[in-house]
C-alpha cells in the first residue's frame, strides 16, 4: 500500500511516498536553513509562512518522483505532534484537504515515533528490545523500544536539546547556523582534553539530560578567553565541547542498554550524524556485545518517509483520524501499541 507522508514540524517541508512502510518511492525535503540562518536559529513564524509557500509544490514533487497518483494511494499521513505549532498546522491542513479531496484515510503521526522508525526502514533485523537515542535540534529522548511500536520513554532533556547546544556554541564561536556539522569537523583537528567542560547529570543515575550548563560554560569560557587575549585554538574548544556532550549521551545510553538488557542501540535525529557520537557509542556498545545502528542522513533529519513508514503500521492496526484532526506542540509517544513487522 502506498502512503503519502508529510512533515512540517520544524524547518523542513517534507513529503514522501512509501510502499508498505519500507520501500521509499520518493523522499522530498526542502530545507529552510538559508531563511533562518541570519537569525541564528529557527524563527517559528517565518517557518510557518515558508511551509505555506512550499507545501503544495513539495507534495507534487513527491508524487511525481514516486510516479504515482492519488488514485494509487491507500492513505495520507501527517506529523501532527510534537513540533512548532504554526508549522505543524500547515502540514495538517494540507493533509486534511488532500484526504478530503481524494477521499483517502487520514492518519496523524507522532514525529518522534517517526524518528525512531527511521532505523526500521533500513535495518530489517533490528533486535528487541533496543534502546533508541533521538538527538536533534529540537529533541533529546532516550526510549526503550520493546517491540515494533511499543515504547517506554526512559528520559529526555530538562532544558536544551543536544543539537540546540551545538547550534548555540557555534554561534558563540562565530561559526554560523546550524553549527553541528562545523563543530564536528573542527573537533576532528582539536584536543578533546584541552578544556574541562562540565558533564551535567552524568552521574545522576537516571536517564535525564541537561545541556544548557555545557552551553553556558562554553559561552563564559569564550568571553573570558577573548577578554584576556588568550583564546585557545577553536578546534580545541570544539573538541572539548563535543566530548562533553558525547560523554553524557554515551554514558546514559549505555547505562540504559545494560539496565534493559538490550542487544542494540539505534541513533536518530540530526545529531546522529555526529562522527564522535557514532564512534564512541559503537566502541562502548561493543564492550557490552551490543550493536549500534543509524539511518542514512536523509532519514536521520526530518523527512516524510519516516512518517509514511509509521503510518503503514498504524493503518494496519486500525488507526484512522477524522477530518477534525488537530496539531499539538507536545505529544508523548507512550500510547502507541501497533506492531511493526520485521
Ligand atoms: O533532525 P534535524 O535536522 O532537525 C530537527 O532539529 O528536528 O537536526 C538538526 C540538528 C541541528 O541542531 C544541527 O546542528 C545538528 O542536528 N547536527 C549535528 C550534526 N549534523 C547536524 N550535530 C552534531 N554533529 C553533526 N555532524
Ligand atoms: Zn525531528
Amino acid at each position: 500500500m502506498n502512503i503519502l507522508g508529510i512533515d512540517t514540524s520544524c524547518d523542513e517541508t517534507a513529503a514522501a511516498v512509501v510502499v508498505d512502510g519500507r520501500e521509499i518511492l520518493s523522499n522530498i525535503i526542502s530545507s529552510q536553513i538559508d531563511l533562518h540562518r541570519k537569525y541564528g536559529g529557527i524563527v517559528p513564524e517565518l517557518a510557518s509562512r515558508k511551509h505555506v509557500e512550499s507545501i503544495n509544490y513539495i507534495v507534487d514533487q513527491a508524487m511525481i518522483e514516486a510516479g504515482t497518483t492519488f488514485n494509487n494511494l491507500g492513505a495520507i499521513a501527517v506529523t501532527n505532534r510534537p513540533g512548532l505549532i504554526g508549522a505543524l498546522l500547515v502540514g495538517v491542513a494540507a493533509a486534511k484537504s488532500l484526504a478530503y479531496a481524494h477521499d483517502l484515510p487520514l492518519l496523524g503521526i507522532n514525529h518522534i515515533e517517526g524518528h525512531i522508525y527511521a532505523n526500521f526502514m533500513v535495518h530489517e533485523e533490528l533486535p528487541f528490545p533496543h534502546v533508541c537515542l533521538t538527538v536533534s535540534g529540537g529533541h533529546t529522548l532516550l526510549v526503550e523500544v520493546q517491540s515494533g511500536g511499543r515504547y517506554e520513554v526512559l528520559g529526555g532533556t530538562l532544558d536544551d536539546a543536544a543539537g540546540e547546544a551545538y547550534d548555540k556554541v557555534a554561534q558563540y564561536l562565530g561559526l554560523g547556523f546550524p553549527g553541528g556539522k562545523v563543530i564536528d569537523d573542527l573537533a576532528k583537528q582539536g584536543d578533546p582534553s584541552a578544556i574541562e567542560f562540565p558533564r551535567p547529570m552524568i552521574e545522576s543515575g537516571d536517564y535525564q539530560f541537561s545541556f544548557s550548563g555545557i552551553k553556558t560554560a562554553v559561552r563564559y569560557f569564550v568571553e573570558k578567553a577573548k577578554s584576556s587575549g588568550e583564546m585557545p585554538p577553536i578546534e580545541d574548544i570544539a573538541a572539548s565541547f563535543q566530548s562533553a556532550v558525547v560523554d553524557v549521551l554515551v554514558r546514559k545510553t549505555i547505562r540504559a542498554t545494560e539496565a534493559k538488557d538490550a542487544r542494540a542501540i539505534t541513533l536518530t535525529g540530526g545529531v546522529a550524524a555526529n562522527s564522535q557520537l557514532r564512534a564512541s557509542m559503537s566502541e562502548a556498545a561493543n564492550s557490552l556485545g551490543a550493536k549500534v545502528y543509524y539511518p542514512p542522513i536523509n532519514l536521520c533529519t526530518d523527512n516524510g518517509a519516516m512518517i509514511a513508514g509509521v503510518a503503514y503500521h498504524q493503518f494496519q492496526a486500525g488507526q484512522r483520524d477524522a477530518l477534525d484532526l488537530n496539531a499539538s506542540a507536545a505529544g508523548p509517544i507512550a500510547e502507541s501499541q501497533h506492531q511493526i513487522a520485521s
